[in-house]
């Protein structure tokens, strides 16, 4: 599988395995390194992770796998992401949730997700959600001296909006080298909003969280998710293909913008269908299609 190039030393899969969820797979350490030598195995080597996920027990079951088998880690990437301070048993002074992206905060969070995943460096680090109080001078003397520390060898952000984007970037001396925001066929935000816009000028490819809108496309329930189910259907019998996931990967991997999927399902027969479709070509009018049952209107 040809693999993306983010950053000066960094490629990453064109499809990124999850790991929001993996607390509720409710797998072994075997069992998750099993998966994860499988995922590879596909040829996805990227994985995404955040310090919260999973009430901050994600990382930690993550790193656990992987040290069943040592010889692994030059063969990934780990992405994981700071700055969400949750509310949680695991931090009972707290009482409400806040971001903070002080420096001490952003090295002390990195420093623990080094501890759970049990390695010296990660590979991608990214700012969880813009903040009204980010103080863009200690996010750059952070940034600088996980940098230096070998301790991070890349950074991006996650949700922000392009002047949010633009206005960290100019404070930085290293290149913010993503975005990853949710996109699927469900959530059309960014394609209004003036991000996907955004990262076609600056050559920023975005990755996109929720690429199934979390399921509800597969299983609908209201009308917009029953229009798209109904679409995405039809455009998969078209296709002759036997699930509509694989039509809602296709329709972000065909974008021009060079969309990089993140699949979150921890079941394998699913992760392999999101594999499959990096073959898979639809026609501009099933595209387009596909963003009309979304919208609910047709474009003028
Ligand atoms: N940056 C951010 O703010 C942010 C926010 C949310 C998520 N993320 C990242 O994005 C990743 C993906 O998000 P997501 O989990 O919401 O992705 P998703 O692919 O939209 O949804 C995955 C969910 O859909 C279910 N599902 C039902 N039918 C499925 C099918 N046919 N194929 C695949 N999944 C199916 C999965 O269950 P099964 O496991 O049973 O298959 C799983 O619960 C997360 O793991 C996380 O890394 C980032």
């Amino acid at each position: 599988m040809k693999k993306i190039k983010l950053g000066e030393n960094l490629k990453i899969s064109p499809i990124v395995h999850g790991h929001w969820r993996l607390q509720d797979w409710k797998l072994s350490k075997q069992e998750l390194l099993s998966l994860t030598e499988n995922v590879i195995e596909l040829g996805i080597t990227s994985f995404d992770h955040a310090d919260i996920y999973g009430d901050y027990s994600c990382e930690k079951l993550f790193g656990e796998a992987l040290s069943l088998n040592k010889g692994l880690r030059k063969d990934i990437q780990i992405i994981t992401k700071c700055g969400i301070n949750l509310l949680s048993n695991k931090y009972p002074e707290r009482i409400i949730n806040t971001y903070d992206y002080s420096f001490e905060h952003i090295v002390t969070s990195v420093n623990n997700s080094l501890t759970n995943f049990q390695t010296d460096y990660i590979d991608l680090l990214l700012l969880h959600r813009p903040s009204p109080f980010l103080d863009p001078e200690e996010v750059a003397k952070a940034f600088s001296y996980l940098k230096q520390s070998g301790k991070v060898l890349h950074f991006g952000v996650s949700n922000f909006n392009p002047q949010e984007f633009a206005m960290l970037a100019s404070y930085l001396d290293v290149k913010l080298v993503t975005n990853q925001v949710e996109i699927s066929p469900y959530c059309l935000e960014h394609f209004e909003n003036g991000n996907i816009d955004f990262f076609l000028e600056k050559r920023l490819k975005p990755m996109a969280w929720s690429p199934l809108a979390g399921g509800k496309i597969l299983s609908p329930k209201t009308e917009k998710e029953q229009r798209l189910y109904s679409c995405l259907t039809a455009i998969a019998k078209e296709l002759n293909l036997s699930s509509i996931d694989k039509i809602a990967y296709a329709w972000l991997l065909q974008h021009p913008a060079s969309i990089i999927p993140i699949v979150g399902s921890g079941k394998l027969s699913r992760i392999k269908n999101a594999v499959e479709t990096l073959n898979i070509k639809m026609s501009t009018e099933q595209w387009y299609r596909i963003y009309i049952a979304s919208l609910g209107n047709d474009l003028p």
